[in-house]
């Protein structure tokens, strides 16, 4: 099976292709990245080349129908993770979020539909906005799509689009919304390697408001099985919830960091809340458990933790650039 990865050298998309490579040694994947500032090149440096077995990267964007559509025609799968992915970018600068995440979307669908490729579309459970402290209902596939932020419009309205694409064109599509991933390689400007990366420089963690927002925490191995378990065994035209049961709000994974690095409970300092900032998220995940047979390994947060921190702590020469635009980027906007 050959897969065109688009957002591959970003954060899920990286672990995606190092975990393919390792559960799926005779896929082909190709890589299609912008390389934007989210991009790390040295995440996929293990595994890109021209020899038999390597990934290929194509650098380019998903928006631009010269580059996509014969990466498409070519491929037998698309799995398309590549979007612009941080709320409090869009909430500065939303225009890239319509191009990439809009525009690009349309782009795939468009050379899907021309050359018949199954498509994987990732999305998040965002587009369906946020939930009360206390509500007993969690997100399913029925719920109705209310975004908040400039980010999960984008992402509803690529999801609309899929969606749209299915029924009046017949392509062949899986869409898939997942929570909140952690984990190795993920871009500093997030909130745990934020957090993290903070504190081995001896800087004090950074809540947003009050902190008791609330995330429904997954290891992004966990989310890239559950994509190749859809891969293989869920349903054309369907949508899968993803989530691991993971809901902490955000001063118990600061405590738990702390803990972890050996800092002082009351280490940390409250900022200015973000715009709009939603509050509860939280995925029932009974269909795809129903329907396939992935279940999370991750299921100790604390373990899955330390091991992030143990990650970045060793990998400093990954992170170190990103960390100093981020921070630049944190003090214009006062957080
Ligand atoms: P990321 O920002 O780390 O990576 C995104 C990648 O897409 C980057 O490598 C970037 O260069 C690339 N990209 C952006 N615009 C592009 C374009 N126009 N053409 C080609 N490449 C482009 O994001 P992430 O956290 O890895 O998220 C990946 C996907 O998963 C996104 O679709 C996001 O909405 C979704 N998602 C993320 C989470 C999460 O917790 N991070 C949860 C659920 C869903
Ligand atoms: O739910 C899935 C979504 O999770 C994905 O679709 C997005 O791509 C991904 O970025 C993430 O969105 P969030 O806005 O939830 O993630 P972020 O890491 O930006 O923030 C997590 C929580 O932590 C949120 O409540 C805001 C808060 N926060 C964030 C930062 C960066 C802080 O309190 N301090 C911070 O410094």
């Amino acid at each position: 099976m050959h897969l065109l990865v688009t957002g591959g050298a970003g954060f899920i998309g990286s672990n995606f292709v190092l975990r393919v490579r390792e559960v799926r040694p005779d896929w082909t994947v190709t890589v299609l990245d912008s390389m934007s500032y989210a991009a790390n090149p040295a995440s996929l440096a293990p595994v890109v080349g021209d020899g038999p077995g390597d990934v290929r990267l194509v650098v380019g964007s998903i928006a631009d129908a010269a580059v996509v559509d014969p990466l498409v025609a070519e491929a037998d799968v698309v799995v398309h993770f590549a979007a612009e992915s941080h709320n409090d970018n869009s909430l500065d600068s939303p225009w890239p979020f319509v191009e990439s995440n809009v525009v690009g979307t349309f782009t795939i669908l468009e050379a899907v539909r021309r050359h018949g490729t199954r498509l994987h579309h990732i999305s998040t459970d965002e587009v369906y906005g946020d939930l009360e402290l206390d509500d007993a209902e969690r997100f399913t596939e029925q719920t109705p799509v209310n975004p908040s932020s400039p980010y999960s419009a984008t992402k509803a309205g690529a999801d609309m689009l899929v969606r749209a694409w299915i029924r009046s064109f017949g392509i062949r599509a899986t869409v898939s919304n997942c929570s909140n991933n952690y984990g190795p390689r993920q871009h500093v400007e997030k909130f745990i390697p934020r957090q993290i990366t903070n504190i081995l420089e001896g800087i004090r963690p950074k809540v947003y408001g009050s902190g008791l927002n609330v995330r429904d925490w997954i290891h992004v191995d966990d989310h890239n099985d559950a994509v190749i378990a859809i891969l293989e065994q869920g349903r054309l035209g369907e949508t899968y919830l993803i989530g691991a049961d993971g809901e902490r709000n955000n001063l118990e994974i600061v405590a738990m960091l702390l803990e972890l690095t050996g800092r002082p409970a009351d280490w940390f300092d409250h900022v200015d809340d973000r715009p709009g900032h939603d509050l509860r998220y939280a995925i029932d995940s009974s269909k795809l458990r129903a329907e396939t047979d992935w279940r999370p390994r991750y299921d100790d947060i604390r373990a899955g933790l330390a091991a992030t921190v143990d990650w970045y702590r060793a990998n400093e020469a990954w992170w170190r650039e990103a960390k100093v635009a981020a921070e630049r980027t944190y003090a214009r906007l006062g957080r």
